[in-house]
């Protein structure tokens, strides 16, 4: 589902920051992983190379087979709406769209008609738990509910995968662990790939697997037993 071969990421010319140095990591198809370390090990980078918002410095980027960097940047984008849903902490919703229409968007952007975009951005509202919020705009919702509304967005294609930058980092751990909980239903019914950036053990006992970065490097690659997972 996701190949990294030898990945390097640096920014800037005279100082230069090596993000990720040397990343080999291959993902499989319904695989949960779960990508921690401390601020700045390089976390944001590597979700945003998979999901081809950035490109390696050098190396190789495959999302289903496909090299990102062979792609123009129409079909880039195309993969990115159709096969990759993405959650961030900041829920990143339009705020001047309702949560329907904001669910709805991708579904418009597609040349979906008005009704039917709106019909199946209800049905997906209904889905994550938010029957009766499609008229309310992000500021009417709370953090949760917002989350919950970046989740419906994001799998309104039904991608086979998704990714998520600390999607629990805004919210209390209550919050966090219901959102987790919805994240693991989609998972049984979609079977999606989860690539989800956190530094919070709770959040990676909803993993199958737990890579750790330092410095822009890979440190441990482990297997989550079910140990772990009956700590939640
Ligand atoms: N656009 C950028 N320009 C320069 N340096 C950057 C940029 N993005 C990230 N970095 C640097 O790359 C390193 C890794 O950043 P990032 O991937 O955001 O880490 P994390 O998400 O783990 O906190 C950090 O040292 C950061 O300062
Ligand atoms: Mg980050």
């Amino acid at each position: 589902m996701i190949q990294l071969t030898d990945v390097s990421k640096s920014y800037g010319s005279e100082k230069t920051v090596h993000a990720l140095s040397h990343i080999d990591l291959t993902i499989a198809p319904g695989e949960r992983v779960a990508v921690m370390g401390p601020s700045g090990s390089g976390k944001s980078t590597l979700l945003n190379l998979v999901c081809g918002l950035d490109e390696p410095t050098s190396g190789s980027v495959k999302v289903e087979g496909v090299e990102l960097s062979g792609l123009t940047d129409d079909a880039r984008t195309r993969l990115r709406r159709e096969k990759i849903g993405m959650i961030f902490q900041t829920f990143n919703l339009l705020p001047t769209l309702t949560a329907g229409e904001n669910v709805a968007l991708p579904l418009r952007l597609q040349g979906e008609h008005k009704h039917e975009a709106e019909r199946r951005a209800v049905a997906m509202l209904e889905r994550v738990g938010l029957k009766d919020r499609a008229v309310h705009r992000p500021d009417e919702l709370s953090g949760g509910e917002r989350q919950r509304v970046a989740i419906a967005r994001a799998v309104i294609f039904r991608p086979p995968l998704l990714l998520g930058d600390e999607p629990t980092g805004n919210l209390d751990s209550v919050t966090g662990e219901e959102i987790l909980r919805l994240l693991d239903d989609l998972h049984s019914e979609y079977n999606n790939t989860l690539l989800l950036v956190t530094h919070n053990v709770q959040a990676a006992g909803h993993c199958d697997r737990i890579v750790s970065l330092h410095d822009g490097q890979i440190v441990r690659d482990e297997r989550i037993e079910q140990g772990l997972a009956e700590i939640r």
